[in-house]
């Protein structure tokens, strides 16, 4: 029911339904950083170390990857960025099925709020939780995908693409995520058509 992202924000905040804020999370709730307006959102995993300490998603050295790969593509204030659940898993395990169905209601009120023109979702985890479908990211990836929300009033276009975590640890695979950043950017700065 939140009627902005602060009222959203809040909400998390007080929500006890996630056993991660009491599992994983030994600061906060994690929910945003970026412009509560942006044309694009972005949905990554779960938030880290770094993330829980400071209360914003994608602070760490991943976050650190993702801010270059952004700016370089035009998209670095152009941006929502959020996570498939807000409380941090232990040990930076990926979140299971259930911890983000959970959040996931959040998530939804989120776009809703945001109403970005479509999502960019980093990794495995978050590209299952968002397209509700069970390939790998490998063929999910580089093609656009569609996300619709329950109430079925709302639809947008869906680009998933690696983890930058994991471009941590195989930068060659940079190029794939460059490629469907350039896409996400053509499609942003497309005219819309009547
Ligand atoms: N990885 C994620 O998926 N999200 C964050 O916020 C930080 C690291």
């Amino acid at each position: 029911a939140a009627g902005d992202i602060e009222a959203l924000k809040a909400a998390i905040e007080a929500f006890e339904g996630c056993p991660l804020r009491f599992e994983g999370a030994a600061h906060q709730a994690v929910f945003y950083r970026g412009d509560p307006a942006a044309p694009l959102m972005i949905v990554g995993e779960g938030p880290g170390a770094e993330e829980d300490a400071r209360g914003q998603p994608f602070v760490g050295r991943a976050g650190q990857l993702l801010d270059r790969m952004l700016a370089a593509a035009g998209l670095a204030d152009r941006v929502f960025i959020t996570n498939t659940v807000f409380w941090r898993p232990p040990g930076n395990r990926a979140p299971t099925p259930a911890e983000q169905a959970v959040c996931a209601p959040f998530v939804e009120r989120a776009i809703e709020l945001v109403n970005p023109k479509m999502l960019l979702v980093l990794g495995a985890s978050s590209a299952k939780a968002v397209l509700k479908k069970d390939e790998g990211i490998l063929s999910l990836r580089g093609r656009w995908h569609e996300w619709r929300s329950h109430s079925g009033n709302l639809e947008l276009p869906v680009m998933p693409t690696l983890h930058p975590a994991f471009l941590l640890r195989q930068p060659v695979a940079k190029k794939k995520v460059w490629s469907d950043l350039l896409t996400v950017t053509e499609r942003l700065d497309r005219p819309d058509r009547p």
